[in-house]
């Protein structure tokens, strides 16, 4: 079968790898893809979001299913898009319709959903223009640090953790006041939670699940976890908290109601869950959800799914995926970011990538690149994914830390502590 696969990073050029590995698939589209994935498959120089001639492609083309890495696409409606079209209607999307991105897309509307399912998550109120006092008054019945949250999404950025109230009460009354445009218009403020944080996977048809392994993200990007946030530094999978009963709380008291609450509000949702988990003195609490798979947690977790991913998207598209078989590869896997230097604030581009061709016992996904007068060079924050198995963690990173050090690009920079923590 011909697949489409929506999106450009690293997420995506691992979900391209391991989708070009399925005996299904006979061709592979990437739009727009990046310098890595076209070594897996066709690149297709249409934004993700173009619905119009996503679509116009995929009937031209011939393309049996559509599957989606990046939320944006999603928020926007792209699942909806293609069933309320005729030439398109049969064509699965993979990924939740717009009323499902909606986990991802509010914040209030996810803690309200988890309220209504009993769904384990910190206390909150949300407040908006009309309610200013109301939120102060909150804030003052919380402890130190003070956890604010955009409503909307702001690319990773509209969570806001302060450490006095005074500040709360300063940046709360700034968020509302448009810091982050219309998506701060409406403010979660919530309950501080103290732990280790902790990704977990879901692929689900609306109706039956698959979890897929866990892993552990490292935002930071300076090392023992200091600077500034970015869109995620390294992963590790296995995670050593997420024990068999600890993994089975997950299922019977996050997993399971999630699903089972989207369909019993009708909500359409074909896709990837993402439950951002908090270990709280060994319970799990729901930090987040997001409609899509982590980034760079995939660069693991694609590593470590043995089974034939398309395989399992076709139970998701066909609603049986309990008929499909999830294996996973025992080994450790790990991803390390090579990244230009001054990310996550400014960096410059363009800067020739060398030493790919050395690259011995790792899979390089790449991040944010492009080829440029044939060759290689940098086009982002996140350049380059240096993912490894090992039959354990060290060894895992000792292998993505001896190739990271064969790719060479002007200003690279990568964090050697990845997963010592755990
Ligand atoms: P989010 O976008 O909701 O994942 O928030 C970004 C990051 O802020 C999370 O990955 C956590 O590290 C942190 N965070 C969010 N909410 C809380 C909370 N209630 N308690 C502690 N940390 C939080
Ligand atoms: N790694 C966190 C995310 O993809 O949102």
């Amino acid at each position: 079968m011909k697949v489409l696969l929506l999106g450009s990073g690293g997420r995506e050029h691992a979900l391209a790898w391991k989708i070009a590995q399925s005996a299904k698939v006979e061709k592979l589209f990437i739009a727009p893809g990046n310098a890595g994935t076209q070594n897996v498959g066709e690149n297709v120089d249409i934004k993700a979001d173009d619905f119009e001639a996503l679509k116009n492609f995929v009937v031209e083309n011939g393309v049996d299913m559509v599957i989606v890495g990046p939320e944006d696409p999603l928020v926007k409606g792209v699942y909806d898009d293609f069933k309320n079209d005729e030439r398109t209607k049969n064509v699965p999307v993979i990924g939740p319709s717009k009323s499902g991105a909606v986990l991802e897309g509010s914040k209030d509307f996810a803690k309200q959903f988890m309220k209504r399912h009993n769904i384990p998550t910190a206390k909150y109120e949300t407040f908006d223009g009309t309610t200013v006092e109301k939120g102060l008054k909150f804030l003052e019945t919380l402890k130190a640090p003070y956890v604010l949250k955009a409503d909307g999404l702001c690319a990773g950025k509209g969570v806001l953790i302060l450490p006095t109230l005074e500040e709360a009460k300063k940046e709360f009354k700034e968020m509302l006041g448009g810091m982050f445009g219309n998506a701060s218009a409406r403010v979660v403020i919530e309950e501080f939670l103290s732990g280790i944080e902790c990704s977990v996977f879901a692929l689900t048809d609306g109706k039956n699940y698959k979890i897929l392994p866990e892993a552990k993200d490292y935002k930071r990007i300076g090392e023992h976890d200091t600077g500034l946030n970015t869109g995620g530094m390294g992963s590790v999978s296995p995670v050593p908290f997420a024990t068999k009963e600890w993994m089975q709380k997950v299922e019977d008291r996050i997993i399971r109601p999630t699903v089972e609450g989207l369909a019993e509000e009708n909500i359409e949702y074909k896709g990837f869950i993402f439950f951002g988990l908090i270990n709280v003195e060994g319970e799990p609490m729901v930090i987040e959800y997001n409609c899509r798979m982590g980034d760079p947690e995939t660069e693991t977790v694609m590593l470590r799914l043995k089974s034939d991913i398309v395989d399992l998207f076709e139970g998701v598209a066909e609603g049986n995926l309990d008929k499909r078989d999830i294996e996973f590869d025992e080994r450790a896997a790990v991803c390390v970011m090579l990244v230009s230097g001054g990310y996550p604030q400014t960096y410059a581009k363009g800067y020739e990538i060398t030493g790919l061709d050395k690259i011995e016992d790792s899979v390089v996904f790449h991040a944010g690149t492009k080829m440029q007068n044939g060759k290689v060079v940098t086009n982002g924050g996140r350049v380059i994914a240096v993912s490894s198995y090992g039959k354990d963690k060290s060894e895992a990173l000792q292998n993505s830390f001896t190739q990271a050090q064969k790719i060479e690009f002007t200003d690279k920079y990568f964090r050697r502590d990845i997963g010592q923590d755990l």
